[in-house]
């Protein structure tokens, strides 16, 4: 995982967490990894996400605090009513809403090397969703034409099985969207070939300063908050994120930094932010039975709560 799925995303997880009378669901999305892995037989192996992958990233969400006592932290795969909905879902889904899908268009290569599955991906991001009923569904800002999506399912569902289901509120963390450290004009994302791009959560002190020393920048030496600026906005975002400090607030906070000195200042907060994640989640793989065990309680709750929304959905649909 990296600083765009932390402050995109699992901060905002974190902090629901304290929201009275609610119940939390959260998937590591091992189905939705295996969508650009297989489609050639040259894939090469290490390509292949692997169990082991899922769960660091279950460990990782963990080290960000996600605490299975108070959220049903889960494998998708584990809960076979994600499959099973998305298939229905598909079969609802007219062909040109998905080719009008910006990651897809993002993420697609040529005809021959592109899954059916990258296509398909949003009509089983729309099933994860839609099994939880829920009211809310955080998630960040690159997300949200695949929740609209999700929402016209949602209605066609209701329009053709008399069912009422609930159309969520989409939840924006403050954060919207981290850019990457070499090109601000894209997201920060694990697809990017260049690990310099971002900021991983395991990274150690060393590399955090040397890619926040190397991050591009313009010119200009004074220190502006100025979205025209765009690689220096970027950075100044991540500051204020991880100081929790308003981004209003910046100019004063560093009228007295030049470029060098901003850079060395977020690299340190980086460090106190992002280090200590790191800690926990490799004392985490240390434990791997423990880990396990809570992934198989997460999965025992969220398929009591998945097979009940699809029998639901099954019988309005007189399947
Ligand atoms: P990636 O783009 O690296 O493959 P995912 O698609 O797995 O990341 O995203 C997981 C979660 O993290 C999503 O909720 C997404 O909104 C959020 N997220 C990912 N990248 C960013 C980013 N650069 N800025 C803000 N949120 C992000
Ligand atoms: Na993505």
């Amino acid at each position: 995982m990296h600083l765009g799925n932390y402050l995109g995303a699992v901060k905002n997880w974190v902090n629901m967490q304290e929201y009275p009378d609610t119940e939390r669901y959260y998937c590591v999305v091992d189905l939705h990894s295996l969508t650009t892995n297989y489609v050639s037989d040259k894939d090469s192996k290490d390509q292949i996400e692997s169990q082991e992958q899922t769960l660091k990233t279950a460990a990782n969400l963990i080290a960000c605090g996600v605490d299975p006592k108070k959220s049903n932290l889960f494998i998708q795969s584990h809960v076979p009513a994600h499959s099973e909905l998305s298939w229905i879902l598909m079969c609802m889904t007219p062909m040109s809403w998905l080719n009008s899908m910006i990651q897809y268009k993002e993420k697609r290569k040529k005809e021959d090397s592109t899954s059916v599955a990258l296509l398909n991906y949003p009509c089983l991001m729309a099933a994860d969703i839609i099994l939880y009923q829920p009211s809310m569904v955080p998630v960040g800002d690159d997300q949200r034409q695949h929740l609209e999506l999700t929402k016209l399912l949602i209605q066609r569902i209701n329009a053709l099985s008399g069912l009422e289901l609930r159309v969520p509120d989409v939840i924006k963390s403050e954060h919207q969207r981290v850019m990457s450290l070499k090109n601000a004009s894209n997201k920060m994302s694990k697809s990017d070939r260049s690990i310099r791009s971002r900021i991983s959560l395991i990274d150690d002190p060393e590399m955090i300063k040397e890619k926040i020393r190397r991050a591009k920048t313009d010119s200009l030496g004074s220190i502006t908050y100025d979205p025209n600026r765009k690689e220096l906005y970027n950075l100044l975002n991540i500051y204020a994120s991880v100081k929790d400090i308003p981004a209003s607030n910046l100019e004063d906070y560093l009228a007295d930094d030049n470029m060098f000195s901003f850079k060395m200042k977020l690299a340190d907060g980086l460090i106190d932010k992002i280090c200590p994640i790191g800690e926990r989640y490799q004392a985490l793989l240390q434990e791997e039975d423990r880990l396990l065990e809570i992934l198989e309680q997460g999965a025992k709750g969220a398929n009591l709560k998945a097979d009940k929304t699809l029998a639901t959905i099954r019988k309005g649909l007189k399947m």
